[in-house]
């Protein structure tokens, strides 16, 4: 563990509350009893959630927990994932329902049902298995957010082979650290991409990335931006294939085999505390059971008449979980975005709820808070009376941003849940539901029905109401990860080792109970960020940092940032030789980082500085960055090796070197 965060003394004061209308707990797929129901019974409440799914073969033991922390649910159970995504519904009749409205950046859209829904995936089957791909290979996978993306996952997940989708954004460098990593076969790209109107090539990153990758076989690439895209795709033959030359001419027919309930279904990289990135596992039956569960019980979907969309990226779990399988086990048709909120105006989503009469929307805090900022005004010039559920996830929301989701976007009327959960936990884990709780602006309140969360002290030991400390699982659950890919070890220790004797999964989180129990989240209590939801290991930015010829050394933290909810904030050391720290210094190590690892990583903030703060073991002491970079006093310097550093670090600060 390292220092304790900040938010953790946080009092909360907000004590409005929001109860469903009886209208809507009248017909809320969930109602109060469901807590009790499962209380009875853990594990017969998931086997009847279970059973909402088509099993080949059923289980004979519900859960096998003697070997923790390698959990096995529904164990000696079979089943096709993508069959229960898709083909159970074309059979029960629902062949003509629109699974997925796809809109495209520019404007072009495409509706595609359940049964065209199955023959695309049929035919991606067939193609993967006609280069050779078998259940237990893995295919990588960088797309924007394109059919042909859902296709590829669930034509892995229908042969049994593992995907690792890699976020469009993700630099070369990134990318070829996951494919290694993961010994990955195939990998899935496309010519190019549209961003904010135009269109950025992807096939060239791809290409950069897999330079003397031995692994990689092929490269499938869907063509998306042809044309619009500058200058001809970079072609490696005998290795790389038009998706459409080799799709396109399968046949449509693709019978579904049945795998292990614990058969792997998709490795996802996410960010530790250290620089590497670990590939969270995660297996078939009992995943595919807790995101159906959740999306039926946390959205309260109804197949046929909800139209349903999340904004997230598929290169992220929410959109695994949110989009891909949860939503199709249960016969969702969905809204799937390309593109971002401001192309080609600020009012694209609600023009898009409109256009389509979405009734369940989730999103992040992150975005929510940026519709405040361009203004109640576009919003309000859409029709959004669609809409009966929102949803929030990625962050703590902050109670104002909550209040204007739910007044603003809801007409003051639709429930807002709070969404808590992770990469590692495959679904969510603690949220209200929408029928049952009075939901409270800021808090994700308790764990569902068949989960069990708690918040403690350092020692394992429970907290009491109105006490803070850290969030733990303290039972097993069905969409657990299985581990992280390669490494037992990281993930004994990552998230088994703090309460070891309590047998405890450690979330890594923050989190305080208020007066009645409900819980609070308070963000990363380790080294991790939470930039727009995403998650960035400080130590991740500065081995890029430092790979930069002019950096000495680094240390980077994430400041509370109104927009994102954290900024990195970087604080670097320039070698000797390096010229000085002027605007064009700072600019050229912020593209470095985006280079290096993406976007999404570059800091808001680069500090030169003189010295870094060190105890006397030598260990950076990050909250006194932190104090700097929120501008707040600084804390207690009495463990600095060198008291005076910080009075150098502020006095360099107030002379105006950042941004
Ligand atoms: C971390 C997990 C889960 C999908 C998106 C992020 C933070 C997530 C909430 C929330 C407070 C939240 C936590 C968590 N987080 N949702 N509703 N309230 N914090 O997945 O990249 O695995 O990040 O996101 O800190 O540990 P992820």
């Amino acid at each position: 563990m390292t220092e304790q965060s900040p938010a953790l003394d946080n009092l909360l004061t907000e004590s409005r509350t929001f109860p469903p209308s009886d209208e809507f707990a009248g017909q809320a797929n969930a109602k109060a009893d469901l807590y009790a129901t499962a209380d009875a019974d853990r594990e017969q409440f998931w086997a009847g959630q279970a059973e909402r799914l088509s099993w080949d073969t059923k289980w004979s033991q519900v859960l096998d927990w003697t070997n923790a922390p390698f959990a096995k649910w529904f164990v000696g159970g079979k089943l096709n994932v993508a069959y229960n995504c898709v083909d159970r519904h074309v059979e029960s009749g629902h062949g003509d329902q629109v699974a997925i409205h796809w809109v495209g950046e520019p404007g072009d859209t495409r509706d595609i049902t359940y049964a065209q829904l199955k023959d695309e995936v049929s035919k991606a089957a067939n193609a993967l298995s006609s280069l050779g791909v078998v259940a237990g290979d893995v295919v990588a996978i960088q797309l924007q957010m394109v059919p042909e993306a859902i296709f590829a996952m669930l034509a892995c997940a229908r042969i049994g082979a593992l995907h690792s989708v890699v976020f469009g954004g993700f630099s070369p460098t990134a990318l070829r650290a996951r494919v290694d990593d993961a010994a990955a076969k195939i990998v899935i790209t496309s010519d190019g991409q549209y961003r904010r109107g135009k269109a950025a090539p992807m096939k060239a990153n791809v290409d950069e990335a897999l330079q003397g990758a031995e692994t990689v076989q092929k490269v499938i690439v869907v063509k998306r931006t042809g044309s619009d895209l500058e200058g001809e795709t970079p072609w490696t033959d005998g290795r790389d294939l038009w998706w459409h030359e080799l799709v396109d001419g399968q046949s449509p027919e693709h019978q579904p085999e049945a795998f292990d309930s614990e058969h792997p279904l998709f490795i996802l990289y996410t960010s530790g505390t250290t620089g590497k990135p670990k590939g969270i596992l995660h297996t078939s039956g009992g995943y595919l059971t807790q995101t159906a569960y959740t999306h039926n019980v946390v959205f309260d979907h109804k197949p046929g008449e909800d139209v349903y969309w999340c904004t997230a990226d598929i290169g992220w779990i929410t959109g695994h979980s949110y989009i891909v399988y949860g939503p199709l086990a249960n016969r969702v048709t969905q809204v799937v975005y390309e593109g971002t909120p401001n192309t080609p105006h600020e009012g694209r989503h609600w023009e898009i709820i409109q256009k389509y009469k979405v009734s369940i929307y989730y999103t992040a805090p992150t975005l929510i808070r940026t519709f405040m900022k361009w203004g109640e005004d576009i919003p309000a010039k859409y029709d959004l009376s669609s809409l009966r559920v929102l949803g929030s996830v990625g962050e703590p929301i902050n109670p104002e941003a909550w209040i204007w989701y739910r007044e603003k976007i809801g007409a003051n009327k639709t429930p807002v849940v709070d969404t808590w959960w992770q990469t590692e936990t495959g679904a969510i884990m603690i949220s209200p539901l929408p029928g049952v709780t009075a939901a409270k602006p800021g808090s994700a309140q308790r764990a569902l029905p068949g989960i069990s969360a708690k918040v403690v002290d350092d020692t394992g030991a429970e907290v009491p109401h109105g006490g803070g400390g850290y969030l733990v699982l303290d039972k097993p659950w069905p969409s657990m990860l299985r581990g992280v890919w390669g490494d037992e070890e990281r993930f004994r220790d990552t998230y088994w080792s703090r309460f070891s004797d309590q047998g405890y999964y450690f979330a890594g989180d923050g989190a305080k109970y208020d007066g009645d129990g409900d819980i609070w989240l308070l963000g990363r209590v380790d080294d991790v960020m939470n930039v727009s939801g995403h998650r960035i290991s400080t130590t991740e930015v500065e081995s890029a940092l430092v790979s930069h010829p002019t950096v000495a050394e680094a240390a980077v933290v994430g400041a509370t940032d109104p927009t994102t909810g954290q900024g990195i904030v970087a604080f670097v050391i320039l070698r000797g030789n390096a010229v000085d720290g002027g605007d064009d210094a700072v600019q050229e190590l912020r593209n470095h980082v985006a280079k290096e690892i993406g976007p999404i990583a570059k800091p808001r903030q680069i500090m030169v500085v003189a010295e870094l703060p060190k105890t006397r073991s030598g260990k950076i002491m990050r909250r006194l960055l932190r104090d700097v970079a929120e501008n707040r006093q600084i804390g207690d310097v009495t463990t600095l090796a060198d008291s005076s550093v910080m009075d150098l670090i502020s006095s360099g600060l107030n002379s105006g070197k950042e941004e």
